[in-house]
């Protein structure tokens, strides 16, 4: 049985269909990868799973079986499906610590304030974020830390699907290194990860199964090696034409 369950689903703004029927499958415990080119519906697939902010016009998103539609998006989070976003997203003006620490506690009232505590530490270490950290505000972080601590606060959720929104996107070539470690970890805990991303080393060298959107429409799936050489694939992403005889 998948993790996550995608079945037919549409989003239009207006006139657009920025998604298109849409479905796939998401084994527990792999890694998924998504491409596609901008403006393929890659964010909005997020956002409709997620319902942050919306949720799809038409088809199903079941986690572990159950359909998350008409739950609201903090209790799809409470239930264990947890997202990043593409700009690393924080709250500015909140420590490092106190930006983990509202994930840990939002929504779990039966624990005290020392679990609360140890589970931000928790979270906190995954990404290898020292105490030296804890303090600083996040608007004063690189943009590699803020996403460094944006994957914190997901995981200080306690996910067990973790959507994530090009991670990779502004880093340089040794902080893509570093986070591909740091995803890796974070799979290793038992954490089944999807993963849109336009930096193809780092999506080749993490997935499992890779999917390719454009327009809004599934335009390949499966073996990332077998996908990735498709040549719609190449089309779509390269702009090749086959002559016209
Ligand atoms: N809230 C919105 N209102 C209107 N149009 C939107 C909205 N969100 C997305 N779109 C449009 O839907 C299409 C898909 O957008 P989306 O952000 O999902 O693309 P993407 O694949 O994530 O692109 P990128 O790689 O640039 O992040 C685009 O044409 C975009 O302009
Ligand atoms: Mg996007």
């Amino acid at each position: 049985m998948p993790i996550l369950d995608i079945r037919n689903v549409s989003k239009s703004f207006g006139s657009l269909k920025a998604l298109d029927d849409v479905s796939f499958c998401v084994s527990a415990g792999s890694i998924f990868g998504i491409a596609g080119p901008n403006g393929s519906g890659k964010s909005t697939l997020f956002n409709t799973i997620t319902r942050i902010p919306f949720g799809p016009d038409r088809g199903e998103v079941l986690f572990e079986e159950a359909p998350l539609h008409r739950l609201p998006a903090h209790e799809i989070a409470r239930r264990g499906l947890t997202r990043t976003f593409q700009r690393e997203t924080c709250f500015d003006k909140l420590t490092v610590f106190e930006n983990v620490l509202v994930a840990a506690a939002y929504g779990k009232p039966g624990r005290t304030a020392q679990e609360h505590r140890q589970h931000a530490i928790d979270a906190l270490d995954v990404m290898e974020i020292g105490k030296a950290a804890y303090g600083r505000n996040a608007d004063e972080l690189s943009v590699f830390d803020r996403k460094c601590l944006m994957l914190a606060t997901a995981m200080a959720t306690k996910p067990r699907v973790l959507l994530l929104d090009e991670p990779a996107s502004g880093l340089t070539k040794p902080e893509i290194e570093k986070s591909i470690d740091l995803i890796r970890r974070i799979a290793e805990r038992g954490v089944t990860i999807v993963l849109i991303e336009h930096v193809l080393t780092f999506l080749m060298s993490l997935s499992q199964q890779l999917m390719v959107l454009n327009q809004g429409k599934v335009l390949a799936a499966g073996d990332p090696d077998a996908v990735i050489a498709d040549p719609r694939v190449v089309e779509a992403y390269l702009g090749t034409r086959k002559h016209d005889a």
